[in-house]
């Protein structure tokens, strides 16, 4: 008999549409005065032996129902409730955005302050011949400067991966004549050990100014406020060191100062040297001045990394932060 009565109530369950037809159901059955509440009211009439053997069956029907009718609420609920209402106030996902890397923002604000001083932007080629890397630049053959710079050979070519951005000076002279203003960016390789200052391949600027006189005051005075703009400061001092380079005579090193800092290395220049000219094909009446410097070591100073490791490990944690 009771077995007869889960089932239909089963069945009702199953059948109810909605949740008002449900309530009824559990009216009927399981409420107050419900059929198998009754059922459960009259255990206490029976005997000891009756009682258990029913009783055991009712309250495990009961519990079976309760927990059909408490699913079923929750199917007929859940239709409904998603679509009728969005929370607009309930915190959205995040997507995550890419970011630029730090030689990508410092190449950007290089570009930008030359521009602003009127100077253009130039790509040149990874892979340069000899000519250009060296010979142009005054170095020729079997010349024991090559020494300065570790080179990697294209096997069986004479090609090679340029080792500074300066064969771009000898190329854009070729084609264009002076009064000139360039810089080029990119990325240049070196045959070498690499630690914390130093990577087999690594990026440059050249900078390259022409015309009938242009001195190296004048390259003291741009370049001056080229790292005002950079670092964002007006106390910059600048300092002069006699060095050597074979495409520019007189040649220096450029030293840094930020207010009370130190004096720090920072790029290679000097005035171009009149065989490099020659090679471009410029007459005597024409001077000016070039330097090369490292963006890696212009973006180490700028935002204090230690390691120029760094900016080639794709570590997102170190990526994240610019
Ligand atoms: N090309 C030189 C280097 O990489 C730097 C430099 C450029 C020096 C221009 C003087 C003039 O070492």
């Amino acid at each position: 008999m009771l077995d007869q009565l889960k089932n239909k109530v089963v069945e009702e369950i199953s059948q109810a549409k909605d949740l008002n037809k449900l309530e009824e159901v559990f009216r009927t059955y399981l409420g107050r005065k419900g059929e198998l509440t009754k059922v459960l009211r009259s255990l206490k009439d029976m005997s000891a032996k009756e009682r258990k053997k029913k009783g055991q069956l009712a309250n495990q029907i009961k519990n079976e129902l309760d927990q059909l009718i408490e699913d079923k609420k929750k199917g007929l609920g859940s239709d409904l409730k998603p679509k009728e209402w969005i929370d607009v106030t309930a915190p959205g996902t995040k997507v995550s955005r890419g970011y630029l890397h730090p030689l990508t923002l410092v190449q950007r604000e290089i570009e930008e302050i030359f521009q602003s001083m009127g100077f253009s932007v130039l790509d040149g080629p990874e892979v340069e011949t000899a000519y250009y890397n060296f010979d142009a630049l005054n170095v020729p053959k079997d010349h024991p400067a090559r020494d300065m710079w570790d080179t990697f050979w294209l096997k069986g070519l004479d090609l090679l991966l340029r080792t500074h951005t300066s064969p771009m000076q000898a190329r854009y002279m070729e084609k264009n004549n002076p009064p000139l203003r360039v810089i080029v960016p990119g990325r240049c390789f070196r045959h070498e050990a690499t630690d914390a200052t130093h990577g087999f391949q690594f990026y440059q600027f050249e900078g390259l100014m022409v015309g009938e006189d242009v001195s190296a005051a004048n390259f003291k005075a741009i370049i001056e406020e080229f790292f005002k703009k950079f670092f964002s400061s007006s106390d910059i001092q600048i300092r002069l060191r006699p060095s050597y380079f074979p495409f520019v005579e007189p040649g220096f090193e450029v030293d840094v100062k930020r207010g009370k800092g130190k004096w720090l290395e920072i790029m290679g220049a000097g005035m171009v040297h009149p065989n490099v000219f020659e090679a471009s094909g410029y007459t005597k009446k024409w001077q000016g001045f070039a330097f090369g410097a490292g963006l890696e070591r212009l973006a180490m100073i700028k935002y204090q990394i230690d390691d120029i490791r760094l900016f080639f490990s794709s570590d997102l944690r170190f990526l994240k932060q610019f």
